[in-house]
């Protein structure tokens, strides 16, 4: 008798399920694992209706696990309504995207967060969406991961995947390059006062010479006028197109210097000018960085990618090593590294899509994740997979404030 009741009752649940998809607010009441998210948006009853009257959206749900984390922090009892809500509409994508859609070569999915106290990513700040083996990993600021636990959730405005912790923010460029541990290039930004510069400004791209880069000519760079200093790091940027790894191809862009830079895109390594991409597509509130191995010279335009390279190749001739460490001076130390965004290795393992159409695609917003699009690019995340651990995805929430010893 028992069984027989359980068997009809399941059937009779299957039938309902089948007949109607639920909207956002009866799926979450009735998903025992997002009861954690009821309970933030009971609380914030206008972001929850706002919430619940999207439509064709991908909503990105932190399970009670990531919300858990996030509270243990504190870090949502000082919050405002505005953080809360920039940091919820970090989670939702304007399309619907199944899990069927996500490839192995990452896209970089813009989000409703265009708020410009939160971004300057002008066609709203992206998140990257990646198939790394059976799983569904999202990459947000500082390279945290977060991965999908439970995909394809149909809801009435769209589909919702469960993920694992709160997705990061991404920081303005100095606070992300000093916890990135790149402190010579956030010390070589303040030097020439083109930090606040950098960190308010919208759809750039960022060669970031790690740290090795910037010793290899640190005794050439400590006798640089702050002029030459300057003509340097602005021939590290490109204003008004974010070039993700995955829309970078052969070509030459133009700088914020006074010459182009060449991007050569070989098997799986992307070089610019003689520097070689060490790793990319670390996040920031303006667009994208990718941190390089040696410092680009724009009295060396013609320097050339050297694929054999295992370390980085001066691109200034007869440059003398030395610290550079009087750079600096003044900034502030970070208390926590991420080992996802340390340049230690020379493996920027990521599936590049080649490209013929010029040195960076069109459109600085990213793309969608489509489906059918699956490149064949290596997944492989040596070197730069983060530490996903809830208690450092929350202190970076909002930039990374709290990890950063003397602001
Ligand atoms: C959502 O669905 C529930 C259950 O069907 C219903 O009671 C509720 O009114 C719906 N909410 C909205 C905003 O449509
Ligand atoms: C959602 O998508 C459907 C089907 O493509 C379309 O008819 C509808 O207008 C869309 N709604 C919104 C709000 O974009
Ligand atoms: C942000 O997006 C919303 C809806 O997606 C839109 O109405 C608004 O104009 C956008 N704001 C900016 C500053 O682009
Ligand atoms: C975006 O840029 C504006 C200046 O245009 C700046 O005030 C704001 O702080 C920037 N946002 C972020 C997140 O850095
Ligand atoms: C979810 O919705 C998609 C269309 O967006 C549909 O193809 C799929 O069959 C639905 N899944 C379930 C379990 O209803
Ligand atoms: C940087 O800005 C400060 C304050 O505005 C100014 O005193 C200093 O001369 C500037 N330095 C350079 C290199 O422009
Ligand atoms: C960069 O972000 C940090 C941390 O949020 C903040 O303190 C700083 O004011 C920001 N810089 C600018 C120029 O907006
Ligand atoms: C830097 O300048 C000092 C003083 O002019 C000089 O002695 C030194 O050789 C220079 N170093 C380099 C690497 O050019
Ligand atoms: C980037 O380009 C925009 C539009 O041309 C311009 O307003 C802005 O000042 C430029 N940014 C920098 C840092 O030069
Ligand atoms: C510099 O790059 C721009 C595209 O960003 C291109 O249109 C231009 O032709 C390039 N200039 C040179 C000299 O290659
Ligand atoms: C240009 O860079 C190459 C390395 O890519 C280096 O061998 C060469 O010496 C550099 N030339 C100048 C003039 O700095
Ligand atoms: C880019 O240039 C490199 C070196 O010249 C070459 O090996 C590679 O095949 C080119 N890629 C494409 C997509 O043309």
């Amino acid at each position: 008798m028992y069984a027989t009741k359980t068997f009809v009752a399941s059937t009779l649940l299957a039938i309902v399920s089948a007949q109607t998809t639920p909207n956002l607010t009866a799926l979450i009441a009735d998903t025992p694992s997002l009861s954690g998210l009821g309970s933030i948006l009971e609380a914030y009853p206008n972001i929850a209706t706002d919430l619940a009257s999207a439509e064709n959206v991908t909503i990105f749900a932190p399970n009670n696990a990531a919300i858990t984390a996030l509270m243990s922090t504190g870090a949502l009892d000082e919050a405002t309504e505005a953080q809360v809500a920039a940091i919820l509409n970090y989670h939702v994508v304007p399309a619907v995207v199944p899990s069927s859609a996500i490839a192995e070569t990452p896209t970089f999915a813009p989000t409703l967060l265009n708020d410009t106290a939160y971004t300057n990513v002008t066609d709203g700040q992206v998140v990257e969406v990646a198939l790394d083996g059976e799983d569904v990993v999202l990459t947000s600021g500082f390279k945290l991961t977060a991965t999908v636990v439970q995909a394809d959730v149909n809801f009435t405005g769209g589909v919702v995947h469960i993920i694992d912790s709160v997705l990061s923010v991404p920081a303005n460029v100095s606070t992300t390059a000093i916890g990135a541990g790149l402190t010579i290039l956030a010390g070589a930004l303040q030097a020439t006062n083109l930090t606040d510069t950098l960190d308010t400004a919208s759809d750039i791209t960022i060669f970031a010479p790690s740290n090795l880069a910037f010793a290899a000519i640190g005794g050439t760079a400590a006798n640089l006028t702050t002029a030459q200093l300057t003509d340097i790091l602005s021939y590290h940027v490109i204003n008004g197109t974010i070039a993700y790894s995955s829309s970078l191809g052969n070509g030459s862009v133009a700088t914020l210097g006074r010459d182009n830079v060449t991007i050569t895109v070989t098997d799986g390594a992307v070089f610019v000018n003689g520097a070689r991409v060490i790793n990319a597509d670390v996040l920031v509130a303006g667009g994208v960085m990718h941190v390089i191995d040696s410092v680009l010279n724009p009295a060396n335009a013609t320097a050339e990618a050297d694929p054999s390279a295992t370390t980085g190749v001066a691109q200034f001739s007869g440059a003398v090593s030395g610290s550079s460490i009087a750079l600096t001076t003044g900034l502030p130390t970070a208390t926590t590294t991420y080992s996802g965004l340390t340049a230690t290795t020379d493996d920027v393992a990521q599936g590049y899509e080649t490209q013929t159409g010029g040195a960076v695609g069109t459109g600085a917003g990213g793309s969608q994740p489509t489906g059918g699009s699956g490149g064949s690019g290596s997944s492989s995340s040596s070197g730069m997979a983060a530490l996903p651990t809830g208690a450092i995805g929350a202190a970076a929430l909002f930039g990374g404030v709290a990890l950063l010893a003397s602001f």
